[in-house]
C-alpha cells in the first residue's frame, strides 16, 4: 500500500469526466487499497479516483470516526434521493475550506464493488452528503460550484470553546475519558 498525492482545485485532472471501469484487475485493487490509506491519512470521509490523478469511476467512502465501515463505489449511480440538508462541506482537493452547500438528505446508490459484484448503499446526512460529493468528482465537479455564500477557512468553522476542552483534559487526567 501506498499514499497517493491529492490533486487540488486548478489542477485539471479535477475537470475531466471518469471513464467506466470495464474490470477490477490487480492494478484497480491496489489503487482503492491506496485511496483508503491516503482518505485515512488525511482524515477524510471520502476519495474519488481522479482526486489522485486516475480517470476512472472509483470511489472510497467511510464516514465512521473508527474507520469502521469502508465503502468501494465503481461505476456508482444514484437511483434514489429526497429531502434536503444543508451544511458545511470540505474537500480534500481544496486544503483548509469548507463551504456550505445543499445536497439531498437521503440517496441510494447502485455501484459494483471492489470485486465487480453488485451492490447497494443507502445513506442519510453526512453519508448521503458524501456520496454526492464524491460521485459528482467522477463527473468533473466540484462542490465549490455549489457553495453557497463564501468560502470559509476550515479553522474559523471550529470554535474551540477553551473551558471545555480544559474540562476534557482534566477528565483525562482523572481517567474517566
Ligand atoms: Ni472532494
Amino acid at each position: 500500500m501506498a499514499l497517493r498525492t491529492i490533486r487540488e482545485y486548478g489542477d485539471p485532472v479535477l475537470t475531466k469526466k471518469c471513464k467506466t471501469v470495464k474490470e477490477m484487475n490487480d492494478r484497480m485493487k491496489t489503487l482503492v487499497r491506496d485511496m483508503f490509506e491516503t482518505m485515512y491519512d488525511t482524515g477524510g470521509v471520502g476519495l474519488a479516483a481522479p482526486q489522485v490523478g486516475v480517470l476512472k469511476r472509483i470511489v472510497v467512502i467511510d464516514v465512521t470516526e473508527d474507520q469502521s465501515e469502508p465503502h468501494v463505489l465503481v461505476n456508482p449511480e444514484i437511483i434514489f434521493s429526497e429531502g434536503e440538508q444543508c451544511g458545511m462541506e470540505g474537500c480534500l482537493s481544496v486544503p483548509g475550506k469548507v463551504g456550505q452547500v445543499t445536497r439531498p438528505n437521503h440517496v441510494i446508490c447502485k455501484a459494483f464493488n471492489e470485486n465487480m459484484e453488485p451492490v447497494e448503499l443507502e445513506g442519510t446526512e453526512l453519508l448521503a452528503r458524501a456520496i454526492c460529493h464524491e460521485l459528482d468528482h467522477l463527473d468533473g465537479k466540484m462542490y465549490v460550484d455549489l457553495v453557497e455564500g463564501p468560502l470559509h477557512d476550515a479553522s474559523e468553522e471550529i470554535p474551540i470553546d477553551e473551558e471545555e476542552v480544559l474540562d476534557e483534559i482534566d477528565a483525562q487526567v482523572r481517567g474517566e475519558a
